[in-house]
């Protein structure tokens, strides 16, 4: 396991996509840090803490995003869907998408994308020699680049259903003509039956709740976006929303043992699935 509190050994991993920034807080390791998990420096820990402070059931937000996942990551496979792009995957953690999917569907190909080189460099640790699936460093706001990537042409047949995840990434890509013209170049990617996956944090219904973490983010170089539920619902242009619609996380088909969030800590991500 790649060992973050020694920044050294990550920077000089031949594999490492790009260097590793200890001192500068990453979205990724953020993140890693709210689910307790230990990739993860002194400078994200630092800003973990804060955010906490400011809105202490962010990690249970946390885990009722990762339910999210592995709801929509079945709901697929229910559907007879076996391939995934997961973009922004994050740092693995329990459950990851090819864990979840395989549970069911033991052929289940994933390719993983993220910008980030921790997410890269421990998720290629975590899947070792895995023939089917595969990590890939990239923005993916760059699909023709992303879907042009031999693991991404090796692994998923494209002319078959695939689900596009976007979980808890978007909201960390603000907008542009290059996040709407990707929105439009994924949907037209895939063929009809094909899924995206989308959760995303909204201040809307309590802006009291976000701003204040939403300033964090902004002051510490992770710029985060909230977007109002018109907005998100926008990224599910040319798809059809699968019921119950976009809804707060823990509200999208819940399943049994999930965790319940109170109402207004649920109402700040939004989730949905598109159907193409
Ligand atoms: C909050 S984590 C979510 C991880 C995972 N999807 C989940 O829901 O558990 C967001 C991830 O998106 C990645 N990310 C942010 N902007 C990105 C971009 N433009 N392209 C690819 N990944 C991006 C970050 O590096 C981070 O790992």
């Amino acid at each position: 396991m790649a060992n973050l509190g020694k920044p050294g050994v990550v920077s000089t991993t031949p594999d490492a996509p790009a260097t590793i920034d200890p001192n500068r807080p990453s979205a990724a390791r953020i993140y890693d840090a709210f689910l307790g998990g230990t990739h993860n420096f002194a400078a994200d820990r630092a800003v973990a803490a804060r955010a906490v402070e400011l809105l202490p059931e962010i990690p249970l937000i946390v885990r009722a995003n990762r339910a999210f996942l592995r709801r929509a990551v079945r709901y697929a496979t229910d559907h007879g869907i076996c391939q995934f792009l997961d973009l922004g995957s994050g740092i693995p953690a329990e459950g990851n998408v090819h864990e979840v999917a395989r549970s069911t569907t033991p052929d289940a190909r994933v390719v993983y994308v993220d910008i980030d080189p921790t997410a890269v460099l421990y998720g290629r640790h975590v899947l070792g020699d895995d023939p089917h699936a595969a990590v890939v460093h990239g923005d993916l706001q760059q699909p023709g680049v992303l879907l042009d990537e031999p693991e991404v042409r090796d692994l998923l047949d494209l002319s078959r259903p695939i689900a596009v995840l976007m979980i808890a990434v978007l909201h960390f890509v603000p907008d542009s003509p290059a996040l709407d013209s990707a929105m439009v170049a994924y949907r037209e990617a895939v063929v009809p039956g094909s899924h995206l996956a989308i959760s995303h944090v909204t201040a809307e219904a309590r802006p009291e709740l976000v701003d204040s973490v939403t300033d964090l983010y902004n002051r510490t170089g992770t710029p985060l976006v909230p977007r109002a539920h018109r907005q998100v619902t926008r990224f599910f242009d040319g798809w059809r929303l699968a019921a119950p619609g976009l809804v707060p996380v823990p509200e999208w088909r819940p399943a049994a043992g999930d965790l319940r969030l109170p109402e207004a800590i649920a109402s700040v991500s939004l989730a949905g699935v598109g159907v193409k």
